[in-house]
């Protein structure tokens, strides 16, 4: 199996099940050597610090090994073939994750690796993230809350679409005209949607979204690789800073961010530090969420 996309997972609540688990036992100290001999090789053609540390925690914790490899020193950077490094990959480790720009490179290195292939983020998708996501929701709260989801419609967004609809939670995204997620993502979550029940929906007015929101949900204005749009995108994107006045209209909203985020930009200090935040428990879960993954697919 590999996780390309968050719609490659068969059974989420298993998935979240383990999760859990792994995170009880982390606090009282279990160890495990699951993954003992193993290696996970991860490629990173962008930059990163909670999914590098908690994949590489991940595989430490359960006994095994994990090699950071960087896309430009590796000969990828000088123009070997993907299909030729995923051939050779596949003969040397057990597990490879990959971030990279392009969605259609990952879909590039799964089809000729034998090994799994885990998506740790692309233009398009960010499945490691919003698997995480649903679990810290499902911890906290549970998936009768509905989430607001305010900014750009982007890898992030993405994920939490599809995700949100396959665990039949609501979810209403706000984004400026022109910036919404792609129009094939919409369509499948609301498909999906219909399937559990849940609603999907998309507005240009940030107050509209959060409006009795239970959650509200943010990730930067300008994602790896759009630096160049930065200008224009800080204006575009004002009106949908998530502030305390936005806050107000919610239900009381817990907060949730990715990271990293841009202090003033999309979020405001006051709500990213206020008693509602949640992001460093979002972040802490994406240890105890990979460990159940890398559980599943390497064991
Ligand atoms: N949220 C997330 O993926 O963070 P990094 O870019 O630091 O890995
Ligand atoms: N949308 C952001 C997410 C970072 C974790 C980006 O792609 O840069």
């Amino acid at each position: 199996m590999n996780l390309i996309s968050i719609l490659d997972v068969k059974d989420i609540s298993l998935l979240f099940e383990r999760a859990k688990q792994f995170k009880k036992e982390k606090r009282i100290g279990v160890c495990h050597e699951y993954l003992h001999g193993k290696t996970l090789a991860m490629i990173f053609e962008k930059a990163s610090t909670r999914t590098r540390v908690s994949f590489e925690v991940a595989m430490n914790q359960l006994g095994g090994h994990s090699i950071y490899l960087e896309w430009k020193t590796m000969q990828l950077g000088r123009g070997e073939s993907l299909k030729d490094t995923a051939k050779t990959l596949s003969r040397y480790v057990d597990g490879l994750m990959i971030r990279a720009y392009r969605h259609s490179d990952v879909v590039e290195i799964a089809k000729h690796s034998d090994i799994p292939v885990i998506n740790g983020l692309t233009d398009l998708e960010h499945p490691c993230q919003a698997l995480s996501d649903l679990f810290t929701i499902q911890e906290l709260r549970s998936f009768d809350a509905k989430l607001a989801y305010v900014g750009d419609g982007n890898n992030v967004c993405n994920s939490l679409l599809l995700g949100s609809a396959l665990v039949g939670m609501d979810i209403s995204v706000a984004c400026p005209k022109g910036y919404e997620p792609p129009e094939s993502i919409i369509s499948i979550a609301k498909e999906i949607a219909d399937t559990t029940g849940s609603k999907v929906s998309l507005t240009h007015d940030p107050f509209e979204a959060v409006a009795d929101c239970d959650i509200i949900y943010t990730d930067v204005w300008v994602s790896m690789g759009q630096e160049e749009e930065r200008k224009r995108r800080l204006k575009v994107f004002r009106p949908f800073q998530v502030n305390s006045e936005l806050v107000k209209h919610g239900n009381d909203p817990l907060i949730m961010h990715c990271l990293p985020a841009k202090r003033g930009e999309e979020i405001t200090d006051e709500v990213i530090d206020g008693p509602n935040s949640i992001v460093f428990t979002q972040a802490e879960n994406r240890l105890h969420l990979q460990k159940a993954l890398l559980f599943r697919l390497l064991k």
